[in-house]
């Protein structure tokens, strides 16, 4: 055999026996098995062996890769087995462990509970009502009698002629008055449906607050109140509100209330548009109808009332700039870990 050939067998074989981990192994591979190693070359050289030799060399050169590429497997063999056997050789028990990084509320239970504490604290208790509601609870008795035109108003989901998703919270007023005598302070914070197109500003299932107050006296002054209260706490104590009349069938007078732009103070950008004189709807409200404290049995000559109802994740867009509701539910951790 050619003494260089036998050489670098002796070499190869030593090395191939020697390594005792991955990264030296794959060296020895690149170094005696590689492209540009010398076998390689030796084999890649055979073309130019004058004819005679030229089979002697190539069987010999051709032996040698074998054993070798034999070596190389025992080697990565024991290497790997060795690992399996003793895998605590590889932990660095000094290093600092690697954390599990832990959950967090999602950002609509957060501003959910946040909404429930600031009303709590203004002496509002907290109900509930079902989702899969009654026409008589979502309609009717808010002063929607069957064919009523506001019906159409919202896009209800119908599971059954008189049984649908509650296309607002306002249901629960009625389940709350039909259960109690005034005085009533509710506020239910809860989930609606409407049958909407999804888009950057629309869902077809997302949250309420409903508000409801009902007692001897309660005049749109307390509704103002309690609601200048509630924003300046939930935007701010510089947000400035206006209210402006509005239908709810449910309400009368009604109202709809807006704050002034967060992002550009009124002046106009993206996220209040150009048509919205710099103000963002936040809230509908009004004073309870008397038509509706008929249906649950309360006097309407002898008890006033107000109700509220806000977007969940219009407080939510607003605070937070986020430009697409979407992301709300898309449940993208990178997104969700800012806030
Ligand atoms: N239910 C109304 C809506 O979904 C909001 C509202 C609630 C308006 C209570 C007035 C009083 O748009």
């Amino acid at each position: 055999m050619n003494p260089r050939l036998e050489a670098l067998e002796t070499e190869a074989l030593r090395a191939f026996r020697d390594v005792s981990d991955t990264a030296s192994l794959e060296d020895a591979r690149v170094r005696y098995l590689g492209r540009k190693s010398e076998l390689t070359q030796v084999l890649r050289g055979l073309k130019d062996v004058p004819a005679a030799d030229r089979s002697s060399h190539g069987a010999s050169a051709n032996a040698l890769r074998a054993k070798l590429e034999e070596a190389y497997a025992q080697a990565r063999t024991r290497i790997e087995g060795s690992r399996e056997a003793a895998p605590a050789v590889l932990a660095d028990v000094t290093l600092p462990g690697r954390g599990i990084p832990p959950g967090h509320e999602h950002l609509i239970s957060q501003v959910l509970r946040e909404v429930r504490d600031i009303f709590h604290g203004m002496g509002f208790s907290l109900a509930e009502g079902p989702e899969v509601e009654s026409d008589y609870h979502n309609f009717d008795a808010l002063n929607m009698p069957k064919g009523h035109p506001a019906r159409a108003m919202t896009d209800t989901f119908y599971l059954r002629p008189d049984v649908l998703l509650r296309p607002h919270t306002s249901s629960v007023q009625i389940r709350v008055m039909e259960s109690r005598r005034p005085p009533v302070r509710i506020v239910c914070p809860g989930r609606a449906y409407r049958n909407e197109a999804v888009d950057a500003t629309h869902l077809f299932e997302f949250h309420q607050v409903e508000g409801l107050y009902v007692d001897e006296g309660v005049s749109m002054a307390d509704l103002k109140g309690t609601l200048e209260r509630f924003l300046k706490e939930f935007f701010g104590p510089e947000t400035e509100l206006r209210f402006s009349p509005s239908y709810f069938p449910f309400v009368e007078p009604g109202a709809q209330v807006e704050i002034r732009c967060l992002f550009c103070g009124g002046t106009g950008c993206s996220v209040c548009g150009p048509l919205s004189g710099g103000y963002l709807e936040v809230l509908g409200a009004g004073m309870v109808h008397p038509n509706v404290f008929r249906a649950v049995g309360y006097d309407p000559e002898r008890w006033t009332g107000y109700a509220f109802g806000a977007g969940i994740e219009r407080l939510v867009m607003l605070r937070h700039g986020v430009p697409d509701l979407r992301l709300l539910y898309e449940n993208d951790v990178r997104f969700l870990h800012q806030f």
